[in-house]
Parts: structure tokens; C-alpha cells; sequence
């Protein structure tokens, strides 16, 4: 079992998470039981994550991590604020989603401008995510992580050899984006309104899931907005429903009920009150809906955003 070792810092946004150095050597960012959105969200988070993953689409890789008392009690930061008090993170299986990489040296992006979102190599992949959210019924809006490429890292923005940490001019990872000169394109419009070839130099990671089947409600209240990106520049290259065709096929080939009941297995019963039957229910809804998913798109098309420039 994957076992927190040392809490880092605390996480904004309303899930109240940690991040965490945990036994495999890597850091998560953790949501606990006690969280103040609800129970569910982690087992939301984690059957949603992983279902995204046999979808194809890029996840952080995801656990159940334990945390323990001792940890929680010489830690006060591990705590909930609520309104009117703060109490102690729950003590027990948690769910953790891995950093990307060490978070002292890579720079994390919860957003990029419309200009270097052309820049994102696997920027397809938001097609795919959107038949996710639609099928899931995520009740948030698509969130996800921006970053430089692997191989980019060293020559752009990594710290240089030992320099103290927090003292380089991009050093808080997550909340600090590289320098502006270093964020403009490289290659973009030329002179005359020609437009160069754009190299790939940022990879995405989707995640949060918390709120997929309505967050706590495990409801699938459809709506044409739900689900899509805040910035339609994701989804150029939708040209059609064949656009989809991928993650669709899928949907309807991959993620039969033998699938799901197996991933349901791997969820522990604290995170739902052991309440089962709720739980199958949310999987037979799940397996009913895949058939819906074109429809739901559609309806997102002829909706007065017109999120899909390219599809005629
Ligand atoms: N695997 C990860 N690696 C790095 N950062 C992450 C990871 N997962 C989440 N984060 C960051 O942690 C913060 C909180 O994450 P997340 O959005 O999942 O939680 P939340 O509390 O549900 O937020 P919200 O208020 O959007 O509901 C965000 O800034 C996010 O970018
Ligand atoms: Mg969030």
C-alpha cells in the first residue's frame, strides 16, 4: 500500500488538497475523506480517472495512498477549514494524483493563453476528453495541466544546478509561470498573415474529476455547455462527429460492465459509506449512457457558443 510521508503544501481550490511526498518516491496531490465538497469525490476522481484512461486520454496516474494519524497529528497544517473551525484530515485511504515530475523543478499551468495553446502537443486529446465529460456528466468545467515537454525541460526553464531552491524568477511551480518572454511563441504569424509551422513544446494532463456524475448526487443532470473547455481554441481540428470517432469507438467497444465492475473493485467502501447498491447503480447508469454521447455533443454544437469553429 502507498503510504504519505511528508505533507508539502497545501493546494488551493475547494477540494482543500495536499501536496504530499508519498513511499514510491512520488509526490500526489491528495483529497481526504473528509473533504469539504463530499465523500464521493474521491471515488469519483478515482473511477472517473482511470475510466478516462482506457478511453486513451492522458491522465496523471492515480492511487489510493494512506495517511496516517501520526502523520496528521505532527502536522497541523493536514486540517479542513470550515466556516467556523478547522478540523484534522481524516486519518486512512485517501486518493492521491501524481505530480507530474518533481515539483521542486517543473513548473505546472492550470491555464495557457489562446496563443500558446497552439503549442500543446496532444491538444487533439480535448475531443476526446469532451466525449468523457459528456458521458460522466462532469458538472465542473474541464479542468487540466499545461507543462513543457520532457525533453524541453533542461534547455528552457529548469532551475540551473544548484541554485537554492525558491530563489530562481519562475520558482513556485504550479503558481508562477515561466518569464513572458520565455511564454511567447517562437514560431507564430509571419509578416503578411502567413502563418509557420508551430512547434509542439507543452504536453496536457486532464484531471480533476471530482465532479463527474454530478459530484455527491451521482445524478447526470445534461446540459449543452457541460463539459467543454472554457477556450473553443482546443477544439480546432473538430471538423465532425468523426472528429470523435476515436474515444467513441471506444466508449462503445472498451468500456463494457466486466470493465467497470473491475475498476469498482478497486475503490475502497469507506469513500461511498459502503452503500453498494448506489454504487452499482452509478455503473449501470454509466453503461446505459454511452450510446447517449453523440446526441450530447450535438446538442453542444447547435448551442449559441458554437464551441466547434471548424465543423461546418
Ligand atoms: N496530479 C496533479 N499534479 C499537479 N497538480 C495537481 C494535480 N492534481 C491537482 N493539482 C492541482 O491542485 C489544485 C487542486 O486540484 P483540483 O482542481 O483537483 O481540486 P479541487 O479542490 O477539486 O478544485 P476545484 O475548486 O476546482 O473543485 C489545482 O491547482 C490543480 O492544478
Ligand atoms: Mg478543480
Amino acid at each position: 500500500m502507498l503510504r504519505a510521508l511528508e505533507q508539502i503544501r497545501r493546494m488551493r481550490g475547494g477540494a482543500q488538497s495536499h501536496l504530499m511526498r508519498c513511499s514510491d518516491g512520488h509526490y500526489y496531490v491528495i483529497k481526504f475523506q473528509n473533504n469539504p465538497q463530499h465523500g464521493r469525490i474521491l471515488v469519483n476522481e478515482m473511477l472517473g480517472t482511470r475510466l478516462a484512461a482506457r478511453l486513451g486520454l492522458p491522465t496523471t496516474p492515480v492511487a489510493v495512498v494512506e495517511v496516517s494519524e501520526e502523520l496528521i497529528r505532527l502536522t497541523p497544517e493536514l486540517c479542513v477549514e470550515l466556516p467556523r473551525s478547522r478540523i484534522p484530515c481524516q486519518a486512512g485511504l485517501q486518493f492521491g494524483s501524481r505530480f507530474p515530475g518533481d515539483p521542486r523543478r517543473l513548473a505546472l499551468h492550470d491555464f495557457l493563453p489562446d496563443e500558446q495553446l497552439r503549442e500543446v502537443a496532444n491538444l487533439h486529446d480535448f475531443a476526446g476528453m469532451l466525449v468523457f465529460d459528456k458521458w460522466t456528466c462532469n458538472t465542473n468545467g474541464r479542468q487540466t495541466l499545461f507543462y513543457l515537454q520532457e525533453g524541453l525541460r533542461a534547455q528552457n526553464f529548469e532551475r540551473p544546478p544548484g541554485e537554492a531552491e525558491g530563489r530562481s524568477s519562475w520558482s513556485r511551480p504550479d503558481v508562477a509561470g515561466p518569464p513572458p518572454s520565455a511564454l511567447r511563441a517562437e514560431f507564430g504569424e509571419v509578416g503578411g498573415g502567413e502563418v509557420a509551422p508551430v512547434m509542439p513544446r507543452y504536453e496536457t494532463k486532464m484531471i480533476d474529476q471530482g465532479f463527474c456524475f454530478n459530484a455527491g448526487e451521482w445524478t447526470f443532470p445534461d446540459a449543452p455547455l457541460r463539459g467543454l473547455y472554457t477556450r473553443n481554441r482546443v477544439y480546432q481540428g473538430v471538423t465532425g462527429m468523426e472528429s470523435f470517432a476515436p474515444w467513441l469507438t471506444r466508449l462503445e467497444k472498451g468500456l463494457g460492465e466486466k470493465v467497470l465492475d473491475e475498476l469498482s473493485r478497486e475503490i475502497p467502501p469507506e469513500w461511498y459509506a459502503d452503500d453498494y447498491d448506489a454504487l452499482l447503480r452509478l455503473l449501470e447508469q454509466l453503461h446505459g449512457r454511452r450510446a447517449r454521447v453523440p446526441e450530447l455533443i450535438l446538442q453542444s454544437k447547435q448551442s449559441s457558443r458554437q464551441p466547434f469553429p471548424n465543423w461546418i
